[in-house]
């Protein structure tokens, strides 16, 4: 049976985004959760595999699409990981005090001890796809093209029935020590999934106290 991407990439008609397509989409949009509390139900490879196709949609400088999947799974190099999480974890902490110190050490800022699927993203920044255009004056473009493939994941995960959950608290570079992964690929992000335990539309850091939305973002300045 074709994927929904083979079904989408052979459409001979422009696709008619209605009005109940749209408010799904802001549904999609408003239900994307950063997820880090997993249900040990394994994941099927195949929607793992149609979410990869769905994130190399992603747009990207020159079309360069730099990001590269590193699958996670022997049972040693995730305890390497978790291992650099808790470090880095408690070096955190300690640079907090008082009830913010209080709040961040009752947060769970990870699900790597329960994610079925743990995906680590890299930026290739030596590919040489995209013959440098639009980034010779901005090479960091190479890592946000990296970051939009993993939105586009989240996304589609999401629309799956499945929970993303983005670790940043990892010394990065001994990420790709424990991946062993070539010299000119960064670390992007480091990606839980899994079937969610619980759905909210709320963030967990809202939830929990540390961060509620900030008006700034939506602010526009006009000049
Ligand atoms: C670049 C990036 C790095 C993140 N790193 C972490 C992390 O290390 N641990 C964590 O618990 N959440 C992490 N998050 C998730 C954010 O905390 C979360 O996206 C934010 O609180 C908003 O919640 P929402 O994603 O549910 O809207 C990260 C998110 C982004 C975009």
């Amino acid at each position: 049976m074709a994927t929904q991407l083979q079904r989408a990439s052979n459409a001979t008609t422009t696709p008619s985004f209605d009005a109940s397509f749209r408010q799904s989409l802001a549904d999609l949009l408003a239900w994307r959760r950063d997820v880090r509390r997993f249900l040990a139900d394994p994941v099927d490879p195949a929607v793992i595999d149609e979410l990869l196709d769905l994130a190399c949609l992603a747009p990207s400088v020159g079309n360069s699409q730099p990001w590269r999947f590193v699958s996670v799974e022997s049972p040693e190099r995730r305890t390497e990981i978790r291992a650099n999480f808790e470090d880095c974890n408690a070096k955190a902490l300690g640079g907090y005090a008082g009830e913010k110190a209080a709040i961040y050490a009752g947060l769970k800022l990870s699900g790597l001890a329960e994610a079925p699927v743990q995906l680590a993203v890299f930026a290739d920044e030596e590919t040489e796809a995209g013959a440098g255009l639009g980034r010779q004056t901005m090479p960091e473009t190479l890592r946000y093209s990296a970051a939009l493939a993993v939105h586009t994941l989240w996304l589609a995960a999401r629309a799956q029935g499945l929970g993303v959950g983005w670790v940043s608290i990892l010394d990065p570079a001994r990420v790709s020590g424990t991946l062993e992964t070539p010299a000119g690929w960064s670390l992007v992000a480091y990606l839980c999934l899994g079937y969610p335990v619980e759905e909210h539309v709320d963030p967990e850091l809202q939830r929990f106290g540390w961060q509620a939305r900030d008006a700034a973002c939506r602010r526009v300045l006009v000049r």
